[in-house]
Formats: C-alpha cells, structure tokens, sequence
C-alpha cells in the first residue's frame, strides 16, 4: 500500500511521465502541425485519458490484487481475467524495448559525466558536428555489447528498487525523483525562453495549423495520451490496488492527467526555441535524432555545454526509470499473487528473462538488424504492435468491462468512495465510460488499421 496521498500522486505520475512525454510527444507535435496537435492532444486527454484512466484505477482498487486478479476477484469465473492478462503482455513486451532506449540514456549520462560525448566535435562547423553526432550514435545502438551493457544496467537499477516492494522501493524512489524531474525541467525551460530567437519556436508550437487536422492526426493523439499516461497496460490497475480507501480517484486522475500534460508542453517550450535559436533543422525532431543527436548538438555550441547535457540526460533517465518500475510492477505483483512467490524471487522471476528480451530487442539494431517480424526489425515490431494494437485493445476491454460487466455498482462506489465525495462528477465519468470511451477507442483502433 502507498502510505501517502504525495506518494499515490509521485508514483502514478512517475509511471505516466516518461520517454513518452519528453521525447515521442515533441516529436509528434512536430509532424502533425504544432499547436493543432498539441489542441487536439488536450481535447484528448480530458474527454477521454482522465475518463480512462478513473475507469482502470477503479478496477485496481475494487480488485484490490494484480492486473489479473482484479478483474477475476470483480468477475470470479468468468473470461474477463483476460483483460488483465492482455495488459500484462503489453506492459512486458514494451519493457523489452523501453529498457533498451534507457540504457542509451544512461550511456550518454555516462558519456556526457566522462567528456567522452563532446571529446573531438569541432564547433563552428555545424554540419560536420551533426554528421559525427549522427555517426556515433549509428555505431553505438548498432553495436553489440556496449548498448547492452547500458539496458542491462538500468534492468538491474530497476531489480534492485523492485526488490525493495512498493512503499519502500518504488514510492521512496518516486518521491525523490519526481520533484528532481520538475527542478530540471524548469531549469531547462527558463534556460530555453531566454534563448535569441525563442519567439518563433513558441509560435510554431503553440500556432495551431488546422491544415493538419485529419483522422489520422486524432488518432496519433489518440495514440499519444494512451502512451503518455500509462493506459491499456495494466499499470494504473496494478497501482490502483495500493492505493489507500481514501484516495480520490477523479482528482488524482486529474492531477496526473493535467501534470503529465505540463511536462509535455514544457518539453515543447524548450525543444522547439532550441531547435530555431540554433537554426537547426525541424525534421531533426524524429525520435532518436532528437535526443541523441540534436540535443547534443546544441550542447556542444552551449557554454557549460557538458553540464547542460548531464542535467538532460539525467532528467530523462530518472522519466525513463519511474516509468519502467511501474511496467516492471504489473508482471511482478502478478507473478507475487498469482504465483505466489516472494517479493525477491517474482522480481528475479520477471527480471532475468528480460536480460535476454531486451538483448534481443537492442541487437535487432546491430547483429539482428535482417531479422524481421512482419517486415519490421524486433524492435520496431514490438513498438507498433503494443503502442498501435494492444494498448488500446486493453483499455477498451477496461472500459467495457468496468461500464457495463463489473458488478452493480462497482464504478460508482470506487468514483464516490462510497458515496462520500466527488457525487456530482459520477453520472458525467460513467457516462463518458460506458458510450464516448469505447467509441473513441474504436476510432483509434479503426485509424491504426488504415494507415
Ligand atoms: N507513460 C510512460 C511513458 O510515456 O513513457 C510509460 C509508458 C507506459 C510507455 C505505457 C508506453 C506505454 F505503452
């Protein structure tokens, strides 16, 4: 059980606040026409994530147990236990690729902390610093042992908070690092606002270019607020279970909600002045050359550059680190419950399989980049697969369940605490629940289908 309402608030936010939001979201923002993507972002998350995401907390905490076993405790002998179970596969099978993309951060907090990063760039020259920055990073992801090493660090970080159990492992952990996060994140936007020339990246990420409003785009920001606040994947249902009686669920949602929310856009306020201040190019926003190629880019041409680089890669680390405990925490609890196992041994139960998982995951860059599932490398399949079909698969099953299947009254007790708060906001969220969300679930379902 949580003991504080600081650490249901750190802990929660801490799983939804990850690459997701500091990385995929700017990315996002910027091949779907800025301030129309981040409006339609916004709509997003208020009639659907916080809606969604009351209806999984809900499960977790009437089903008080593991994704699994909440649902069979609500429905005993029934098949909606699967709902669980598919949120549980989606939580593994993107913490096989998740710790992959952690480890690189930690190599280059590494790199950064060592020089190692800036050590032969030569400023003034801006294309060959980006081509070199650019070679790097290719040789480092495409090679076989040093990324490696670096995701089976930060696996091994996370076995060790694990290991530790939820009050004094992953809420002690969620506590520390979550106000660090918001320091950095605000010492990196001052930093960013009073750059030359910021003006015009605020206005490109904050004008809205309608142009770019298509079904396609709603559903990417569809896509997005799943990805961004942990929904379809069992975390929300697996924390939910610690929360204390007392917890409020719509106002918690909605702090998480709203600050997952502001970390996005602050993340925003400071890549698109950097990327205009520095003239550097908007396509450099995509993913990986975002993060392990521009930014450094711009370091290298800061004074104090190197400080400036360790910060950031350590603010995205402790993201990155807060989110993988709560995907490691739905296979945990369920292999502690179901399986019941101890604390130590479900962690290296669910932990050591991942080694060779995400080893697979990291060589499908280098020694395993002809492997192809379905025409993708492992990596990429398993990104499209879960982000595209089994998050929002599982959340529609959530909600489905919660709004019509659970036993009478289920949603209401867990909106209301029984019937002691928050009465007024409980027929607008099981409206929500049981027609829109499905529908909008659908429609996510439906655009990834056409694409
Ligand atoms: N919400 C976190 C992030 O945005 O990085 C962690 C996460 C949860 C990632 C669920 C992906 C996901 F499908």
């Amino acid at each position: 059980m949580f003991k504080t309402k600081m650490g249901v608030i750190a802990a929660t936010l801490g799983s939804a606040v990850g690459l997701g939001s500091i990385w995929r979201f700017p990315a996002e923002a910027q091949e779907n026409g800025g301030g129309a993507f981040l409006l339609v972002y916004l709509a997003c998350v208020l009639i659907l994530g916080i809606p969604v995401m009351v209806a999984e907390l809900s499960i977790g905490r009437a089903g008080r147990s593991d994704a699994v076993g909440a649902f069979s405790n609500l429905r005993p002998r029934s098949g909606w236990w699967i709902g669980g179970a598919l949120g549980l596969l989606a939580s593994y099978l993107i913490l096989c690729f998740y710790m992959v993309v952690a480890g690189w951060t930690l190599e280059y907090l590494w790199d950064s902390l060592s020089g190692d990063l800036f050590s032969g760039i030569a400023s003034g020259d801006a294309a060959g610093m980006e081509q070199t920055f650019h070679s790097r990073m290719e040789a480092y992801i495409s090679s076989d042992w040093a990324p490696l090493i670096s995701t089976w660090g930060v696996i091994v970080m996370n076995a060790v908070i694990l290991i530790f159990g939820v009050q004094k492992g992953i809420e002690r952990a969620s506590n520390i690092m979550m106000p660090l996060l918001f320091v950095l994140l605000l010492v990196f936007c001052g930093f960013a606002l009073t750059l030359p020339g910021a003006a015009d990246g605020l206005r490109f990420f904050f004008h809205p270019d309608f142009s770019k409003m298509t079904w396609g785009m709603i559903g990417n920001a569809l896509g997005q607020t799943f990805f961004s606040l942990s929904l379809g994947i069992g975390i929300l249902v697996t924390y939910a279970s610690y929360y204390p009686s007392d917890t409020r669920l719509v106002p918690t949602s909605a702090t998480v909600s709203v600050l997952t929310t502001v970390v996005a856009v602050m993340m925003g306020v400071i890549i698109f002045p950097t990327v205009f201040s520095f003239g550097l190019d908007l396509d450099s926003l995509r993913g990986t050359t975002l993060v392990f190629v521009t930014l450094p880019e711009v370091f290298a041409q800061m004074p104090g550059g190197r400080g400036w680089s360790v910060l950031f890669f350590l603010l995205l680390l402790v993201a990155a680190l807060t989110s993988t405990l709560s995907l490691g925490e739905v296979s945990v609890a369920f292999v502690e419950k179901r399986l019941r196992r101890s604390r130590l041994s479900a962690t290296l139960i669910v932990m050591l399989p991942l080694l060779v998982f995400s080893a697979l995951c990291s060589l499908s860059f280098g020694a395993l980049s002809d492997f192809k599932i379905f025409g993708e490398t492992i990596f990429n399949f398993l990104d499209m697969f879960t982000t595209n079909w089994l998050l929002p698969i599982t959340a529609l099953v959530g909600v489905i369940f919660i709004g019509w299947f659970a036993p009478k009254g289920t949603l209401r007790g867990q909106v209301t605490n029984d019937g002691t708060v928050s009465r007024r906001i409980w027929p607008v969220m099981e409206f929500i629940i049981r027609y829109p969300a499905p529908l909008l679930i659908l429609v996510i379902l439906i655009s990834g289908l056409m694409k």
